[in-house]
């Protein structure tokens, strides 16, 4: 089954500087954990275990976090401390990490490209970890969408609806409503204006992709803003087969922007960290 997962990690971060001058954005943490570590938590729930990063420049400090810091632990062994560094530990556990290098900026579908080598020939999940998705006692977000995986085999992504002055921020989905909450995908739009939305129905960060995205991506050409877009190459996909859109059960914060990054860390200690 889906056993690997990909993270696109080498954006810049802009919208958090001076904080992300040399420090990446996927390593700011919300509360106690670093962004990306809930996404790779949530991957590892969902059972996929062999984890991808695409990083760039300036981006090793989220190599570091996944691998042991043998000074640091040695120094707090036995003592009270060492109880902060359970949950990594867990994580180090159960997944295998592994990373390569975007050399160039040229777009989300760019950076999958790259990740190729890394996913292989097998379907794999995508989470940008800028989205933090919570769900509380219930099933993560990725694990959803396997189980779903398993009856559609083909590239679902995640859906939510989002208000009208939201829209032009995201991948904008059309579809045939199937049941409540699941849509065949018949139209895609890479941050459309309103008018030209096909619904309020957007694109968040968690995607399961059938490995001929690759071929797909490799001939798409640039399109929003210059750079290889996923959500054409998904069109393309729609167009030859099926994509299915999920609308998720959960909770969802933009950590890419200021105001979502303080909301997650006021939900996350109000719900999770003093609750614990
Ligand atoms: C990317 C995708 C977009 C999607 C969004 C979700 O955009 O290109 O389709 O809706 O992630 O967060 P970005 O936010 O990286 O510009």
């Amino acid at each position: 089954m889906i056993k690997k997962c990909l993270f696109p990690v080498a954006g810049y971060g802009t919208r958090f500087l001076p904080a992300t001058k040399s420090m990446p954005k996927e390593m700011l943490p919300v509360v106690n954990k670093p962004l990306v570590q809930y996404g790779v938590e949530e991957a590892l729930e969902a059972g996929l275990t062999e984890v991808g990063f695409v990083t760039g420049r300036g981006k090793r400090a989220i190599a570091d976090h996944f691998d042991v810091n043998y000074e640091l632990e040695k120094e707090i062994e036995g003592s009270s401390k060492e109880q902060y560094l359970e949950s990594i530990r867990d994580v180090m556990e159960k997944g295998k990490f592994s990373f390569t290098r975007q050399t160039e900026m040229r777009g989300l579908g760019d950076a999958i490209l790259n990740g190729r080598r890394l996913m292989g020939d097998d379907p794999f999940g995508v989470v940008l970890s800028d989205d933090l998705c919570l769900t509380g006692d219930d099933e993560g977000v990725l694990a959803q969408m396997v189980r779903l995986y398993k009856q559609f085999r083909c590239s679902i992504v995640a859906i939510q609806e989002v208000p009208e002055d939201q829209i032009s921020k995201f991948g904008v989905i059309a579809g045939e409503k199937m049941k409540e909450g699941l849509y065949q995908v018949s139209d895609m739009v890479e941050k459309p204006k309103l008018e030209d939305a096909p619904s309020n129905l957007a694109i968040i960060g968690r995607y399961i992709l059938t490995p001929d995205i690759f071929e797909v991506l490799e001939n798409t050409p640039p399109g929003k803003n210059g750079e290889v877009q996923l959500t054409d190459a998904l069109l393309t996909q729609a167009k030859n087969g099926c994509v299915m859109a999920y609308q998720f059960k959960g909770k969802r914060f933009d950590c890419g922007s200021v105001e979502g990054f303080v909301g997650a860390t006021n939900y996350v200690y109000d719900n999770i960290y003093t609750a614990d």
